[in-house]
């Protein structure tokens, strides 16, 4: 029989703290447990023996063998764990499952992204939104929407006039506005309806930080039995609060469109400074974005509607403008640039 001591299980304690010392790796550890604490282990047949010594040396031997034993047991399992945290942390990962990484190309120009906030606000309004063709007859563009030939108004849009004409001899022209779609529309649609109609315009223009020669206006157009002013403020409130995060106030001012009798210009509360007076709304409160009006009743006659039946407001706000204001942009020229903090910051 093994001879069966203090000093021996001691002896057993310090070899086994050194071996321990000289692992490196998970398979050493195991051969270290199963030489120290395995079933043929010396220190395994001393704990078979200890039943065989007397009351004294089991009481005391027994309890230092067991308190060894712990000792021995609570080290390996230490060991095992810093070991298997540094394999986990050495080795290279390649997840085969995870998702690829997409490759950062540039984004949406601030525009299109302007454009597509303000199609989400109408379309959570009820509104449709509708596209148009951007070169438009002489009709469309003035002559339905109460723009006489040869009067002054005309000049208000400077018309970029094409060579080409229709095959019946009619004026073609970029579109200098969206309006010239509320017509196209109507011819197809009875109302009640509410629709928005975003679109690139072109207008012979000086060029200067708040006029473009090719810019984007949106058009809106509600019409239906009996349709106010109050329900435009109100859509209108509605918009450029969601638009800019914040309760912003509504003004209307007369001015004179030929298509919308009555007919504002439009104004909204300094995004700013909120109406107090600061540097970007002149210090008076207000910032104009665009005109507005109670469809002109001849401009319903145009597209196929009784004169008379119906009510709707219509309004063409330019999208560059809004963006300007959202984003704190000082100059329009920055959009066509090639800026690169349009493009891809
Ligand atoms: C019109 O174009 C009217 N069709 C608007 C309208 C529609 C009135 C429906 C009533 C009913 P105006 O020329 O003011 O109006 O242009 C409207 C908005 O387009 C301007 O307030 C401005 O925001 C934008 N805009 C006009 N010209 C330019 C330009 N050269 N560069 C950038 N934005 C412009």
């Amino acid at each position: 029989m093994a001879e069966i001591s203090k000093e021996k299980i001691e002896k057993i304690l310090e070899l086994f703290k050194k071996c321990i010392e000289k692992v490196e790796n998970e398979k050493e550890l195991e051969e270290v447990k199963v030489k120290f604490l395995g079933r043929k282990s010396d220190f395994n047949q001393i704990m078979k023996g200890l039943k065989d010594l007397s009351d004294g040396d089991k009481k005391e031997i027994g309890s230092y063998a067991n308190e060894v034993k712990k000792n021995m047991a609570t080290i390996l399992e230490d060991r095992f764990e810093s070991m298997k945290n540094k394999e986990f942390s050495n080795k290279e990962w390649l997840d085969v499952t995870a998702p690829g990484e997409k490759r950062k190309i540039g984004r949406l120009n601030i525009l299109s992204q302007t454009q597509k906030e303000i199609e989400d606000i109408f379309i959570s309004m009820g509104f449709e939104v509708v596209d148009g063709p951007e070169i438009e007859t002489e009709w469309y563009n003035f002559d339905a929407l109460n723009v006489p030939k040869n009067h002054p108004a005309r000049d208000a849009w400077d018309t970029f006039w094409l060579k080409q004409k229709t095959s019946s001899g009619e004026r073609l022209a970029p579109r200098p506005h969206t309006s010239p779609m509320q017509i196209r529309y109507m011819e197809k649609h009875q109302p009640p309806f509410r629709v928005i109609i975003p679109g690139r315009c072109f207008r012979h223009e000086a060029i200067d930080a708040n006029h473009e020669h090719t810019f984007y206006q949106f058009e809106a157009l509600l019409v239906g039995d009996d349709i106010t002013v109050a329900n435009f403020k109100d859509v209108a409130k509605k918009f450029f609060s969601v638009f800019f995060g914040k309760e912003i106030e509504v003004r209307l001012r007369p001015s004179y469109f030929p298509f919308t009798e009555p007919s504002f210009e439009f104004d909204i509360s300094c995004t700013v400074c909120g109406g107090r007076g600061c540097k970007s709304c002149k210090h008076n409160g207000w910032l104009e974005v665009g005109g507005a009006g109670m469809v002109n009743q001849r401009v319903f006659e145009a597209a196929g509607y009784e004169k008379g039946r119906y009510q709707g407001f219509a309004w063409g706000f330019g999208i560059e403008r809004l963006a300007m204001m959202k984003y704190k942009i000082d100059d329009i020229r920055i959009f066509r640039s090639g800026d690169l903090r349009i493009i891809i910051s």
